[in-house]
């Protein structure tokens, strides 16, 4: 009787604080000095509560990509094995524009209440969209973050339809993060032994979703995240931060620091490439700690389409060419449309591809988060 009074109370605070529309940003300027139960963290997982600290002599690779070819793909490698992510250099796109991509951004969290509420909506088939934790009514423990969300291609959005704040930066970012990407599935493919093209002939980088990630200022850090231990369920993403710092990604479990490089972008595999290279490439968990002064601003593209609407039978599965009777098949062929569908129903820090390995082992599936 009493768990189902306390669900229900906090199922009530969750819907009062998404009727809002306002998100996290409102809540703090409303003037809350403590954050409200339904942001705490469940603290059960033994990593989060083992030392969060990084061990300062270990740092994700920053690969400098006009280095020689050969080095350059050689780095890439070597780091989407151990790693799953790595920092670019000289990638082409100039630093201003990644400036003003984060400062779009942060205008539109920082603009008026009532314009930020236009736009606020649960509708995954929406092509622009801002709201406050994609699994609020999923995930037992909301997070500090505020989103805005638009399809960058294809068939993006009606230039009028997104938010006048970072209309012009946007078309501008869409187009070179798109460009950098087909560069990196390029040197992704060669890493992997296959023709340049192959990836990007799989369609890799067709697809791209952008989200403007907003951590306000939180007032009790050390009682919730910015964002929980999560991997992407895309191809590749990447990512421009600010430079306030609080990503980490965890290494031989251990959570080490992606310290923000002005300029860099940080690059990770997604699970979708994980499962075409057959565990070769690893995608790893993630997360945001707020333990600096907010805000902090950072904007993430996946390659992926995650309108269901436009999900398609398209077929993703181990790349036969990197399999042998050594190396035999670890994950069963899966549609895109398998993959959004599991994507949505499992909780924030769920395990996509355990659903899809051909040997299913004795995991623990979660029914939601811990
Ligand atoms: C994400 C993510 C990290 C960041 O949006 O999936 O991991 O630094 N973001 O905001
Ligand atoms: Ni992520």
């Amino acid at each position: 009787m009493e768990l189902d009074a306390g669900y229900d109370s906090r199922k009530a605070k969750v819907q009062a604080f998404d009727d809002s529309k306002v998100g996290v940003k409102g809540l703090l300027d409303s003037g809350v000095t403590k954050i409200p139960p339904m942001f705490y963290s469940p603290k059960l997982d033994p990593i989060e509560t083992e030392t969060s600290l990084s061990d300062s002599n270990l740092s994700i690779p920053i690969i400098d990509l006009q280095d020689r070819h050969v080095e350059v793909v050689d780095q890439i490698q070597s780091a989407c094995k151990k790693w799953g992510f790595f920092q670019v250099i000289n990638h082409g796109i100039p630093a201003d524009v990644l400036d003003e991509m984060i400062s779009g951004i942060r205008r539109f969290h920082e603009q008026d209440a009532e314009a930020r509420k236009l736009f606020y909506s649960r509708d995954s088939n929406k092509k622009v969209r801002y709201f406050s934790n994609g699994k609020l009514f999923r995930d037992f423990a909301a997070s500090w973050r505020d989103t805005i969300a638009f399809v960058a291609n294809p068939d993006p959005p009606n230039p009028q339809d997104l938010p006048a704040v970072f209309r012009d930066i946007v078309a501008e970012y869409s187009k070179q993060v798109k460009a950098l990407g087909m560069t990196i599935f390029g040197l992704l493919s060669e890493a992997l032994g296959l023709n340049p093209s192959y990836l990007n002939e799989m369609d890799c980088a067709e697809a791209l979703y952008i989200m403007g990630q907003y951590y306000p200022e939180c007032p009790e850090p050390e009682l919730t995240m910015g964002i929980p231990k999560h991997t992407d369920c895309d191809f590749m993403t990447i990512l421009v931060q600010d430079q306030k710092g609080g990503l980490q990604v965890l290494h031989e479990n251990q959570w080490v620091n992606v310290p923000p490089v002005h300029g860099a972008l940080v690059v990770n595999i997604g699970d979708i490439l994980q499962l075409m290279t057959n565990d070769m490439f690893i995608s790893v968990y993630h997360r945001v700690l707020l333990r600096n002064i907010g805000p902090r601003v950072s904007v993430a593209s996946f390659f992926m389409n995650f309108t269901i609407s436009e999900c398609t039978s398209k077929i993703y599965g181990p790349i036969k060419e990197l399999l042998s009777e050594e190396n035999p098949p670890v994950y069963r062929d899966v549609t895109m449309k398998e993959i959004l569908t599991n994507y949505y129903a499992k909780g924030i820090d769920g395990n996509l591809l355990a659903t899809f390995k051909v040997v299913k082992e004795n995991i623990r599936y979660w029914i939601g988060s811990p």
